[in-house]
């Protein structure tokens, strides 16, 4: 099983890319192959709104990181995305990653997959809670399945890059969110046993999504 661990953060070592490897441990313990796209090395082009990719299936934009982002997004079993808040928002450099997913649209890389979302921010209400929501939409909006952790996303305070390392909690919840994405993972598979909601003469895919609906009620235990 593979999993792909994104972080929307301009900077190296910052406090989203420490919280996407914390919440990439559970992958690493449990033997599966784990990719870190993280965008503070890697270069995504603007989407030019061209829509070529529509017709082609391919972008007209060429010579950077793309073409190796969709070839592990069309290998992987699960995912990872999380970003800092930038002006109550996602960065620039998620977004653009977002916007040129337009080339995958129509080949469904990521319907059925599930995904985690992570949000940092120096505020108290800084805007996390929308930076959640954007990439929550953004699953939503490729067939992708949303994770919680303990409630919704994992959301979390921090500054200086680093801060987050004091804060045991947010770190335990990061890796609570890697669990409960492998365990997502695993009964999309079939290798671990459906919770109480399935009943045998529904689609698997539904009965995922009910799950996802118990989960988010706290009602999945
Ligand atoms: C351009 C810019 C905009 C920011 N906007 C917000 C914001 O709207 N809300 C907030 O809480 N923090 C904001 N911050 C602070 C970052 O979210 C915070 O420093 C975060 O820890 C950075 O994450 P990183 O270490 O992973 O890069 C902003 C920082 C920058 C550079």
């Amino acid at each position: 099983m593979k999993v792909i661990g994104i972080s929307g953060s301009p900077r190296k070592d910052g406090n989203t890319e420490i919280l996407v490897r914390e919440a990439l441990k559970p992958f690493y313990e449990k033997g599966w192959e784990v990719t870190e796209f993280f965008l503070s090395s890697k270069t995504i082009n603007p989407c030019t709104g061209c829509e070529t990719c529509r017709e082609t299936g391919k972008c007209v934009i060429k010579g950077d990181d793309m073409e190796l982002l969709i070839n592990e997004l069309g290998q992987c079993d699960a995912l990872i995305i999380g970003s800092p808040a930038y002006y109550r928002n996602v960065t620039a450099q998620l977004k653009a990653l977002f916007d040129r997913s337009f080339i995958f649209f129509n080949k469904k890389l990521l319907a059925g997959k599930p995904g985690g979302a992570i949000a940092v921010g120096r505020g108290e209400g800084g805007g996390q809670s929308l930076v959640l929501s954007i990439i929550h939409n953004y699953y939503l909006s490729m067939g992708a399945l949303c994770v919680p952790c303990e409630i919704n996303g994992l959301s979390a305070k921090a500054d200086k890059p680093g801060d987050i390392l004091k804060q045991e909690n947010r770190l335990r919840q990061a890796r609570v969110l890697g669990e409960n994405i492998i365990n997502y993972a695993e009964m999309i598979a079939g290798t671990s046993k459906p919770c109480r909601s399935i009943t045998p003469n529904r689609s698997r895919f539904h009965a995922i999504m009910d799950c996802g609906f118990y989960y988010f009620t706290g009602n999945l235990v």
